[in-house]
């Protein structure tokens, strides 16, 4: 078993490193062992209190967390802003002080805002999970990302990933740029230039990483492809043509799936646009691991969780 230091917080994946990533993949992998099981629950993390703070929807990482914290034993209070005392105009600080007085130990946030849970880190005694904050990060798929190609492929090194669509609003993707190529894979970004941002930003700050405005080229010798969400809710005017002319040339349509064979891993953070970023055909060829995805999230937050706690 790999050995990793302590940490107290997963704000994103650039402060772990190679060894951290794959003791959490190993612990998660005795995690699923555990799920797999006719009684799904260990005692690891019982008394303790973990809350879900959600500022923004999600269905995946809240559920997931929800029953990686149950299947630990664990108590579990999900919190959403709607209803709550955030609609009086209780700050993110005072809602996390008033968590820790009720005896929190680890508070899992999702926020819109870039660097909401940094802060909440901030003003919090016990261990902050980003579960996705704004464009910034979102650790916890990377990781499940991680999980995913390794237990399919074997490794993660040395393995091609492109990664295609909304890169520019899109927190999964700077996370798995982290994970990945700590991990050795060799990663290509492909996006229409207005969804890509600064080319220089990406490859000053992962320099290894290749850029590709055309879809097909970039798919040529991809053991996986990362198809992203396209983020209408963060679009503005003028960014893309039109979504038919985005899907022709970035979306993973039935003739690209057919020109990929069998061989590529297709996968998708979810929730997905069907039809625009990818084929219905896509999402349940022989080689698409989304549902996979989702099912190694509980496992893998379970294994953060644990090591959080311990
Ligand atoms: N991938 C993901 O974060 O999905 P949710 O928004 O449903 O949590």
């Amino acid at each position: 078993m790999t050995s990793a230091p302590a940490r107290r917080h997963a704000i994103d994946l650039d402060d772990f490193s190679g060894d951290e990533i794959e003791a959490l993949l190993e612990t998660a992998e005795s995690m699923k062992e555990v799920l797999a099981r006719e009684i799904k629950q260990v005692p690891a993390l019982r008394g303790r209190n973990v809350v879900n703070m959600f500022y923004e929807e999600s269905t995946r990482t809240r559920i997931s967390f929800e029953l990686a914290a149950r299947a630990l034993s664990a108590n579990i209070v999900n919190f959403t802003a709607r209803g709550s005392s955030v609609e009086k105009g209780e700050s993110l600080v005072d809602t996390v002080r008033t968590l820790q007085a009720l005896g929190a130990d680890i508070v899992v946030m999702r926020h819109s805002q870039a660097g909401a849970p940094y802060l909440a880190a901030q003003h919090f005694r016990g261990s902050v999970i980003n579960a996705g904050d704004g464009r910034h990060a979102h650790p916890t798929q990377a990781l499940l990302d991680l999980f995913t190609i390794r237990e399919r492929l074997g490794q993660v090194r040395g393995v091609q990933v492109v990664i295609v669509g909304d890169i520019v609003h899109s927190r999964v993707a700077r996370s798995n740029l982290w994970g990945l190529t700590r991990m050795g894979a060799h990663v290509t970004l492909c996006a229409p230039p207005t969804l890509l941002g600064p080319a220089a930003y990406w490859t000053a700050t992962w320099p290894e990483v290749r850029v590709c405005h055309r879809f097909d080229e970039a798919l040529a010798g991809a053991d996986v492809v990362m198809a992203l969400r396209l983020q209408k809710e963060r679009q503005q005017a003028g960014l893309l043509p039109s979504l038919r002319e985005y899907t022709r040339r970035y979306g993973l349509t039935p003739e690209r799936l057919e020109r990929l064979g069998e061989r590529t891993l297709i996968m998708h953070p979810g929730p997905m646009n069907e039809g625009v970023e990818i084929a219905p055909e896509a999402v349940v060829a022989p080689n698409a691991v989304i549902e996979a995805q989702v099912t190694n999230g509980v496992a893998v937050r379970m294994a953060l969780l644990y090591r959080l706690a311990g």
